[in-house]
């Protein structure tokens, strides 16, 4: 049984931030902005995961990563209507095609990220039919992912590999969508079922009693049973990685939307008091939720925009009569408002990133106080949805 701490320190939650159109379409005009000084730079390639002294490098198409530049350009053309972004995005589409047929670094469940913000937004978006046939592609390959004992996707690696067999992590939360809508398109409910099966576990076994999460759980794919959890990018086994956290704040009401399962919800509702419960005064999480001001340790602002963005999707279905209703839409409005205000490069600057002090992954010292991509996707979405209603991508 998971428990709910509720909120505890209310007071940070109290009062709504003004987060006025204007401001908003300001933050977005600074997102296109850095977009434009990238665009050329970034047709044939893409950008790293992370930021070296907050410019990205430039790399082929290889990466986790690489589809949240992409997803940009989708949610920059969604914006503006301007078509020098959907240009781009379709010549992405043409290596996020290659990479599929040609098997290109995808010994990963991180296809979800990668076809959803290149194709499947397209598709959505443009009623692109190639993309859409390219994702069912890709979620064909994922779905290959998949144990029927242990009911999961594997998260890492090649699956005769023994370190990683029968290995969830809660960023996989993010690749289920590509699953559930394969099986809105194509009427074959396999992918559904798969994805419904693999969010269950995730929330029996990556969320810890107390409501954190772990990074990671292993199961042993012969017999199903639970083996047991650890870290790869938090400070340790036992401690709550924040971006971990955030992808769980979001990634549950996104299967909510698929399934309608009330259970995602309320198990969400603790996993964002856990959260909530553990930031500084500016709402913007350390890169582990362990640390306090204290510690002197780095924030990550991509764990907020993450957990910005789920916490705006889950109270699309909380009744207003909710008793954290009030403070998770404060929470949402004070950390967008924090990282707008607090957490954006210089416009006219050389960093071609638009999120500061992203980390990566501290223990590997990679990207620690850095942009990082996916920070600055889930901003730019963010800022969207705060500004309109949104249709979204997963
Ligand atoms: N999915 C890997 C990360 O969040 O860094």
């Amino acid at each position: 049984m998971v428990i709910n701490e509720g909120i505890k320190n209310k007071e940070l939650y109290e009062k709504r931030e003004n987060l006025s159109k204007e401001n908003l379409k300001k933050a977005i005009d600074h997102v296109l902005a850095k977009i434009d000084q990238n665009l050329e730079r970034y047709t044939n390639k893409f950008p790293t995961a992370c930021s070296t002294e907050l410019v990205y490098g430039e790399i082929d198409n290889v990466d986790w990563t690489a589809s949240f530049f992409t997803g940009m350009l989708w949610l920059a053309y969604d914006v503006t209507g301007d078509e020098k972004y959907r240009k781009v995005a379709e010549i992405h589409i043409q290596s996020f095609k290659e990479r599929l047929e040609k098997r290109i670094h995808l010994e990963h469940h991180d296809l979800g990220f990668l076809y959803t913000l290149s194709c499947v937004s397209a598709y959505k978006l443009t009623g692109n039919e190639e993309a859409k046939n390219i994702a069912l592609d890709a979620a064909k390959l994922l779905a290959s992912r998949y144990y029927d004992k242990a009911e999961i996707i594997q998260a890492w690696g090649d699956l005769s590999d023994p370190a990683q067999r029968g290995r969830m992590i809660i960023d996989c939360n993010m690749n289920l969508p590509l699953l559930y809508w394969a099986s809105e398109v194509t009427g074959d409910n396999s992918y559904k079922e798969m994805a419904t099966k693999h969010i269950k576990q995730a929330a029996k076994y990556l969320i810890r009693e107390d409501a954190s999460s772990f990074h990671t759980y292993y199961m042993d794919t012969e017999t199903g049973e639970p083996l047991y959890g650890n870290t790869k990018q938090g400070y340790s086994d036992e401690s709550c990685w924040a971006r971990g956290q955030a992808w769980g704040i979001y990634g549950f009401p996104l299967s909510y939307t698929y399934i309608k399962d009330w259970d995602l919800i309320e198990l969400t509702k603790k996993v964002t008091n856990y959260y909530l419960n553990r930031l500084p005064e500016d709402g913007v999480c350390y890169w582990d939720l362990i640390f306090t001001e204290k510690d002197n340790e780095e924030r990550d602002s991509s764990a907020a925009a993450i957990a910005t963005c789920g916490l705006l999707e889950m109270i699309k279905f909380l009744p207003i009569t909710d008793e954290y209703y009030e403070y998770y839409k404060n929470a949402a409005a004070k950390m967008l408002s924090s990282l707008i205000t607090n957490y954006t490069t210089d416009i006219n600057s050389e960093a071609n990133g638009v999120l500061l002090h992203g980390v990566y992954y501290k223990g590997g010292n990679a990207g620690v106080d850095e942009c990082c991509i996916f920070g600055d996707y889930y901003y730019f979405e963010a800022l969207v949805r705060a500004y309109k209603d949104w249709n979204m991508y997963w």
